[in-house]
Parts: structure tokens; C-alpha cells; sequence
């Protein structure tokens, strides 16, 4: 990896570090000399995080995002200059089964994270809000890809969560409180290190090296778009370095990212069974799915990348044909350590 001198001896707050996201994040930033800073919930996940020990290269802090004194000591203690805020309640099956905990994490968290920076007299440069494309909500398929001036109009929790959340950030944003943010709307993130079994494409893999049974929730015609871990990384480096050196340029900006290909669920489903050679037990998997249904999803989601690619010429590196190889790779390793 090319070092980038940006980076080094930056203070760097990552809320949800053990996370997917911020675990990929955290590596990276470490790497690139930075010293970081990072929040989590509970020690007890699976995580990249304490898989690669990359706790032991960061100061880990564990406690909760709504806890707002909790939040200012930090602050207090650490000068920090950027800040990316990816704590959140995740999975939308338990968001449909626990809203309020969806709500107070997605939104109390944002609000309270989002204050103690705007109290706290070391100004910070550069806030990058993670969103989501669910709080986009329900568009028909000639809408999409969704653009970023697109009403946001969710109905399910998690995805009404992200909206809530996104329309804070842009209030903070605003003229009267002029807090140095911007949002990112990113589709669905896979790769290395999603160590969550709930996400299709891990859950997926699991069963193929493991030799579980799949069963696939749906009727695997959705759509969605998925994008790598490694573009992801890259894209929320450049976002937060260029609201660093430039914030009345792109403060209160909102950028998707997503590969803009549409991706039926059952077709990566069919990937992954081709790529670890078992084929042969797809019929089994697609035998019983006609009248599955799914509750509180949306049917067709995907994103371009045009308006990032207008303002820093970016635009995403990786395909599955060259990922998921890898990917399954580095699952096997894991499993091998980790027979889980
Ligand atoms: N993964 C995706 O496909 C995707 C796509 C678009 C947007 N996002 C957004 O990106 C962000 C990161 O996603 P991820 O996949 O890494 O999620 P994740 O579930 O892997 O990580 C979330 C992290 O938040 C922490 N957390 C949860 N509740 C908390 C609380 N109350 N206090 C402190 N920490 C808490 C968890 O401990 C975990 O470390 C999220 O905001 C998510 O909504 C993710």
C-alpha cells in the first residue's frame, strides 16, 4: 500500500471501530501512520479488529454513543481532527424486531456525537456521517439509481433510522451550526473482514466452505448493488481529507457510491456456489424459494457514482469477478482458525 503522508499523526475518532467498515478503516489509517481513536459497544464481536490485533495499535474505548458525558470526556481527552461516525444498529431483521433500539442508537447516537463536537472548543475539521441508500426509501426501478437530491422517504425502522440520521448531519451542517460534515449514502459493502453471518454474501460463503445448509430468506429476485471494502476505504479517506483541506467547499455534501450494476440476490447467490464448486446443490437451495417473502425490505436498490466521480474523479476499482475469489480465500483462512 502506497503511505499517505496526510494521514500521519492525525487524530482519528472512529465510532463503531470494531465494526466492518470501521475495523477496514482503522487498518488502514494505522498504516498510514495515524493515531486512532475508536468507540464500540461490546468487546465480546467477532471482529477484524481483534482477528489482525489491530486493537493493539489504536486506543480502543468501549461504551455507549447515546452516553453524551461519556462522549465528551473523549473529546475532551483527545484533540481530535477527524471524526467518521459508523457506530449504528445494523441489521435490518433486528431493527423490524427492535425499533426503539434502532432509534436510539441510529439517531440518539448521531445527535449526541454530533453535540458534543459542537460544544467541545477544539474544532474539528472533518466529519464524514455514515447514511445509508435504505433511507433513500421506495423507488420504482425507472427511478433508479437513486441521485443525491432525491427525497428521502423510508417507512422501515433501520432505513427510517439512516434518514433520521442523515437529516441531523445536515442540520449540523447548516448554516447555523456549520460543523464540517459530509453524508455518504454507499450500497451494500462486502469483503474481507465482514465477520457479521447475517449479511448475505458472508452467510453465503459460510455455508459453502462449511458444508451448511443455506437457506435463503427470500425469492432471491431483489436487487441490489454491492460494493468492495477496499473502494469503500479509499473513498471515505479522500471524502474526509478534502473536507480537511477545503470544508467551505464540501460541507453539507452528500455523495452515493455503489458500482451501479444490479445484481439479482439469487445470482450472487449462484456466484458464490460456481466459485467454491458446489454447484451441484444450487437446485436444492433455489428448489423451495418461489413463495418465500421478505418483511420490511426494499425490492430493487442501486447506486451510481456520477456525482463522486464529477468532484474527485473517482469511481470504483474492484468487480467480483476479482474479489470474490479472494474473499472466499480469506474466509477459508478464517474458518480454518475460527470454526465457527
Ligand atoms: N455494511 C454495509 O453494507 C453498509 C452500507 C451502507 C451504509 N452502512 C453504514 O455504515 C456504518 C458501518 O456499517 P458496518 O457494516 O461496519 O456495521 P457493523 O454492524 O459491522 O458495525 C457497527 C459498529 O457499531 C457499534 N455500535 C452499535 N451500537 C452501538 C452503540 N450504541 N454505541 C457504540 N457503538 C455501537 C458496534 O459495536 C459495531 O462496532 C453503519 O452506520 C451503517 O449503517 C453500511
Amino acid at each position: 500500500m502506497k503511505k499517505n503522508i496526510f494521514w500521519k499523526n492525525k487524530n482519528i475518532f472512529i465510532s463503531g471501530i470494531a465494526g466492518f467498515v470501521g475495523s477496514n478503516l482503522a487498518k488502514n489509517l494505522v498504516e498510514n501512520g495515524a493515531n486512532v481513536i475508536g468507540l464500540t459497544q461490546n468487546k465480546k464481536i467477532n471482529s477484524l479488529l481483534y482477528y489482525e490485533n489491530i486493537d493493539k495499535k489504536i486506543n480502543l474505548i468501549i461504551g455507549n454513543i447515546t452516553d453524551k458525558e461519556f462522549l465528551k470526556s473523549i473529546f475532551l481527552k483527545y484533540k481530535i481532527d477527524i471524526c467518521f461516525h459508523l457506530a449504528a444498529q445494523v441489521e435490518v431483521g433486528s431493527a423490524l424486531k427492535y425499533p426503539y433500539l434502532t432509534w436510539e442508537t441510529n439517531v440518539r447516537g448521531t445527535y449526541t456525537l454530533l453535540e458534543v463536537i459542537r460544544e467541545n472548543k477544539k474544532k474539528i475539521k472533518s466529519i464524514i456521517i455514515a447514511s445509508s441508500d435504505k433511507a433513500y426509501g421506495d423507488y420504482p426501478l425507472k427511478s433508479l439509481p437513486y441521485k443525491e437530491s432525491y427525497e428521502l422517504k423510508p417507512s422501515f425502522p433501520y432505513d427510517t433510522s439512516k434518514a433520521c440520521a442523515d437529516m441531523i448531519a445536515k442540520s449540523y451542517a447548516s448554516k447555523l451550526y456549520k460543523l464540517p460534515i459530509i453524508i455518504t449514502r454507499f450500497a451494500n459493502i462486502y469483503g474481507s473482514g465482514q465477520l457479521n453471518f447475517t449479511a448475505l454474501i458472508p452467510d453465503v460463503i459460510r455455508s459453502c466452505i462449511l458444508n451448511k445448509k443455506f437457506l435463503m430468506r427470500s425469492d432471491g429476485e431483489a436487487i441490489r448493488d454491492f460494493i468492495y471494502i477496499d473502494d469503500i476505504v479509499e473513498l471515505y479517506k479522500l471524502l474526509a481529507k478534502n473536507l480537511y483541506l477545503y470544508p467551505k467547499k464540501y460541507s453539507g455534501e452528500v455523495f452515493n457510491a455503489g458500482t451501479n450494476v444490479k445484481y439479482r440476490i439469487r445470482d450472487i447467490v449462484k456466484k458464490i456456489f460456481i466459485y467454491t464448486k458446489k454447484e451441484n446443490q444450487l437446485k436444492n437451495v433455489f428448489k423451495k424459494i418461489k413463495n418465500n417473502r421478505t418483511k420490511g425490505e426494499l425490492s430493487v436498490q442501486y447506486m451510481d457514482y456520477k456525482k463522486l466521480n464529477k468532484f474527485f474523479g473517482w469511481k470504483p476499482k474492484y468487480r467480483f469477478s476479482k474479489t470474490l475469489p479472494e474473499l472466499i480465500n480469506w474466509y477459508r483462512k478464517y474458518f480454518k482458525k475460527n470454526n465457527s
